[in-house]
This record gives C-alpha cells, structure tokens and sequence, in this order.
C-alpha cells in the first residue's frame, strides 16, 4: 500500500534517518500494536492520522475506532487532518473505488473524543450498570467551585464539632488556619483520584497516632540525650552559670524531663527554654553560649569550659529529637487531614447528588468502576468489547493512570484474542506521545504512566516490536534541533526515578547529512527573558509581529516588482480557499 507509507525527502545515507523512515512505517502499520515516543514536530498527529486513514483502507469502520486525545481542539484538528487526507488520496486515486465508496458512506462516523467526553457517552449510554441517574449533567468549571465551597462549608463545620474532642483535630485547625485548611481541601477533592492514594501512602507504615504518643516519643528521645553525655542532666544544671535565666531553664528542664512526663500543651512551653539555650535562634546547635551567658558568671573558666562542652554536645541531640518531634505530629496532621477529607468528599458527593450532576473526577471514577463491572452485564459489555477494535490515543504523556487505566479496561480482553476472526484486522492499540511536553502533570498526569502502559502493550500480543520512536523534526530549523540536542543532554537525570527527565538516543533530533561538518549558526535563536511568563510571551509575541511584518513587507516588494497583485488580493484569495477546505469537511 504505497499511499501509507511517509512522504519524507531524507537522506538514506544518514543511519538515524534511516532508522526514522524504518520506524514511521512501523508505526503506521495498521496490524501492530504500538507505543511510540517522539519529541515535538515530529510528526506524531501525523502518523496517527495516517494510521487511522490505514485502518478505513483496511476495512475497519469508523464506529470501530476509537481516537482520543486531551482537549477538543486537538480532537477537531485531528478529525479536519483525517478528512484531508482521505480527499487528498481519493484525488490522488490511492483510494480503490471499492474502498472509496465504503469510506464515503461512513465518513460521518468519523469521531475524535476527548476522555473526559469519551467517560461522558458511555456513563450517558449505560447509566442503569453506572448507577447514575440518566438524565445527569455534567457540573462545568464555573460551577464546581461553587459545588466545592458548599460542601467545605459543611465539612469545616463538622471538623470544628470534631476538633472540640478531639486534640489532633483541633491541632489541624490550629496550624492551618480555616483558610488554609479550605484551600487544601479543595485541592484534594479536585485531585481526589490519586489524593486518597498518595495519603494512604504518606501514612503506611506511620506509628504515631495521637499528639500524646508524639509527646512521649519526644520526652524518651529527650531523656535518651540527655542521659548520653556524661553526668546527664544533673551536670548541665549543677555546673551552670549564678544568672537567674538560667535558673529558669533548670526550672524548665526538670519539669520537662520529669515524672510524669507533662502534656503536650505543657511540653510545647517547656521546650520553648530548654530550645533557646541549646540551639541557636536558627535551630542549628550552639557552639558558644546564649549572649547574656559570660565566663564571669561560672564558678571557674574549667566550669565554663565543661559546661559549654555539654552544651555542644547536647545540641545535636535536641536537633534531631525535635525533627523527629515535627515528624511525628506531621504524621498525626496527616490523620487528622485524612479524616476531614473523608468527611469533605462525602459532603461533596451529596452536594453533586443534590445538585443532579457529576464533575469531570466523578465522571472518570463511574466510567472505570463501569468498566470494572461489565462482567456482571455480559450483554453491555459484549457490545462495548464488540465497538472498540482499535485504540489510538495521542498525546499520551497527559494520560494520568486513572485514564490508562480505563484504556486498559478497554483493551484487556483482547489479550484472550476475543472475536479475532470475524474482523477486518486483529484489535490493535496505538499509543503516541512525548515525555518531554508533559503538560497536564495539575491533572495528575504522570511521565512513568507511558512507560507503563508501553509495557502493558508489550505483553498484551507478545509478537513483533511494540515500541519505536521517531526523530526527524518537520517544524524546527537546524539551529533550534541543535540548541535543543545540546541542552536537553546537558540537563541532569536520574534515571533511577521512572517520572525522570530522559534524553536518550530516541529523543535526539537528527540534523540532517553532514551533521558534523555542517556549522550551526545560532542567527534563529533568541533568548527571552522576563519577569513574568505573561511578559515573556508578550516579548515573544511583540518578535513574531514584528518578523511578520518584515515577510509581508518583502512579499509586497516581490508583488509589487513583478507588477502581479496586491497583497490584500492575496489575502483574499487564501481566505476564500481556507474557507472551501473548511466547506469540505
Ligand atoms: N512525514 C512527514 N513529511 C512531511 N511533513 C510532515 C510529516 N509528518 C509531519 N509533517 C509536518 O510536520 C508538522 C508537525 O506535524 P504533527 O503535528 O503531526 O507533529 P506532532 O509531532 O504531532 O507535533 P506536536 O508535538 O506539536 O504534537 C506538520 O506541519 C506536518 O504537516
Ligand atoms: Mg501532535
């Protein structure tokens, strides 16, 4: 089929443009399933489109495809890109006329979804196995704050009725602040698919349960240093100086590593001392005494000098007991968080239910646990199983795990070769994206998820290579190729992290033939620096208008020497064409 294969004018000579045309005919072939990484302008959305045109050509019908990418702008580009081509091939006569007709009658059928509209159809075609009400609407982003605030209402008011018996509660109120804790919340319903996860995390393996149990862990820390040095406290305060401060501490200290040991509102004002004399006002530990402390005051310079020792050495200890304090009570925190969010995100779900809509999370958490249980309605799921024979999602370093994960639902059962024989071609999927342009990490994506999901796909049909990568940028010049190469390699990795920064083989542009010999001038790069990003897009906006200008000022001296046109008949022109292509689709 020579009409899928890239039009690219390279250079066969050069090894890693002939490993680029290798791998874009990999990527394009409709019976494989694959994950390719690429850097931008490489021509992604291009091959995708070129995949999706190779399945019609195969047989495969529209409503069989399922295309998806993260906002609907990209979607309706993709879709505009789909129908040029199938024009350009039928007027190229690539197209069999067989084919053509078929392609033709379901041209309509066309649909590139965005997830979250994607979730949205299918909770609205199955709500009975989704457990929503049918006629449901979707919360839109004006409103959910509104939705957000209302339940925080209530869950701040349940927390302050919590707090009155509970001191871990009431600490939370008391570190936070309202405002505070309302801002957090909110974030934690917003990213409440992987909030609950990361808190179950953050707290596994976490003993402190209660401010009393971090007390007690801080006073045997407290007396386990003390005892260290030799003659323990009883030499600290035996051997200090005649100053009345210091009898203060003493007083203090003995309170503070007495028994019983004092509560924890007690020990918080008894540390304040015992810290002020043996940290500085920095916390680190002293090397010399507190300013007001002189030699004079001390029974005799070897007093001084034993004591300041003590001192020095007694330091380290309080450092790291009261690190291990902080840690202690982030943990009890981190409960008491745990515990109003639970209570936040009940409230909420009976705001939405209240309200008759669901939000963008809740509309991606209904459609996994649909796909989940689709065992149970064999009937739906036979018919969602039967729809969905090729996957093809771009962008997928935006995908978060929620949304892989719902991929993955989909695609799961072909890995039992389900209903291969009644196809036009065996169920593939195709994944496409770049690390490097990750830009939805607020919506929790994650760059290990790519990784994940390409070995997903890997053991999902165990033949033939799942993962390539293409290079050969068709946006960029030379110049900019290079800068890029050059400082992307510069940066550090590290790759024992799965989200690190990677720029390895795959990811460097190819300059072309004669990479070495040819120079690289740096005449198309400029540097922008600003205060702000709206001022450095504003700079790089003020540049683009200004290199406009000089285009359209050469071109009119072009027109205006072959005495041909004007440039607004030009204008005119492109526009009346733009507006035909547009007509067309
Ligand atoms: N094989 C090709 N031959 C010639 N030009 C190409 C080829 N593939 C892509 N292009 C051109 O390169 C440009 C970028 O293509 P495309 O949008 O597919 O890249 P992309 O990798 O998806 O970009 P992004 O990283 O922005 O998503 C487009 O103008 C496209 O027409
Ligand atoms: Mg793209």
């Amino acid at each position: 089929m020579s009409s899928t294969q890239p039009r690219l004018d390279f250079d066969a000579d050069d090894p890693l443009e002939t490993r680029d045309t290798e791998a874009r005919a990999l990527a394009i072939d409709p019976t494989r399933n694959i994950a390719l990484e690429a850097s931008a302008g490489t021509g992604k959305t291009r091959v995708l489109v070129d995949r999706y045109v190779g399945l019609l050509m195969a047989g495969v019908k529209p409503r069989n495809i399922l295309a998806m990418t993260f906002t609907r702008k990209a979607a309706a580009e993709m879709r505009q890109r789909i129908l040029q081509e199938l024009a350009k091939r039928h007027r190229e006569h690539t197209i069999p006329p067989e084919s053509w007709k078929e392609i033709r009658d379901s041209v309509t059928d066309i649909a590139i979804s965005t997830i979250d509209a994607f979730c949205l159809a299918l909770l609205h075609e199955f709500p009975l196995e989704a457990d929503v009400d049918p006629g449901f609407d979707l919360a839109d982003e004006t409103e959910t704050p509104r939705l957000v605030d209302d339940a925080l209402e209530r869950t701040l008011r349940i927390g302050r009725s919590i707090a009155t018996e509970q001191p871990e509660m009431s600490l939370l109120f008391a570190e936070l602040g309202e405002y505070r804790l309302r801002q957090g919340l909110a974030k934690l319903i917003d990213r409440r698919l992987v909030a609950v996860d990361a808190l179950h995390r953050f707290l596994r393996g976490a003993q402190t349960a209660t401010i009393d149990e971090a007390v007690a862990r801080l006073h045997a820390r407290l007396r386990d240093g003390f005892a260290s040095v030799p003659g323990g406290a009883a030499a600290l305060v035996g051997g200090g100086p005649s100053q009345p401060d210091f009898a203060l501490f003493v007083r203090d200290l003995r309170q503070l590593l007495g028994d019983p040991a004092p509560s924890a509102a007690m020990t918080q004002a008894l540390m304040e001392r015992v810290r002020d004399y043996l940290l500085t006002k920095d916390g680190a530990p002293r090397k010399r005494l507190a300013a007001n402390y002189k030699k004079g005051h001390f029974r005799s310079p070897a007093a001084y000098d034993r004591h300041l020792g003590m001192v020095q050495a007694l330091g380290p200890y309080v450092v790291q007991a009261l690190h291990d304090y902080r840690r202690d009570i982030n943990v009890v925190l981190a409960r008491a968080v745990r515990q109003l969010f639970a209570v936040a995100l009940r409230e909420y779900e009976k705001t939405l239910q209240k309200h008759g809509v669901l939000d963008f999370s809740d509309v991606l958490q209904r459609t996994l646990t649909l796909l989940a249980q689709m065992e149970e309605f064999s009937r739906s799921r036979f018919k969602l199983e039967a729809r969905y024979q090729h996957v093809l999602v771009d962008e997928f370093q935006d995908t978060s795990r929620a949304q892989w994960e719902l991929v993955e639902l989909l695609v799961r059962s072909w890995a039992s070769g389900l209903g291969l024989t009644e196809r036009a071609l065996a169920p593939t999927i195709f994944i496409v994206g770049d690390r490097k342009q990750s830009i939805y990490g607020f919506r929790d994506a994650e760059v290990a998820v790519l990784d994940e999901a390409s070995r997903y796909i890997e053991a999902l049909r165990p033949i033939g290579q799942v993962r390539t990568a293409i290079t050969r940028s068709f946006r960029s010049v030379r110049e900019l190729l290079h800068f890029v190469n050059d400082v992307c390699a510069a940066i550090d990795k590290s790759p024992e992290r799965p989200d690190a920064f990677r720029y390895s083989e795959n990811d460097i542009f190819p300059l072309g033939p004669g990479d070495a010999s040819r120079s690289i001038t740096s005449e198309a790069l400029g540097v922008v620096a600003g205060e702000s990003d709206e001022q450095q897009a504003e700079t790089v906006a003020d540049e683009i208008a200004r290199l406009l200008a000089v285009a359209i000022e050469q071109y009119q001296r072009t027109l205006r020497k072959h005495g041909v046109l004007d440039f607004s008949d030009v204008l005119q022109r492109t526009l009346t064409l733009l507006a035909q292509m547009d007509e067309f689709s």
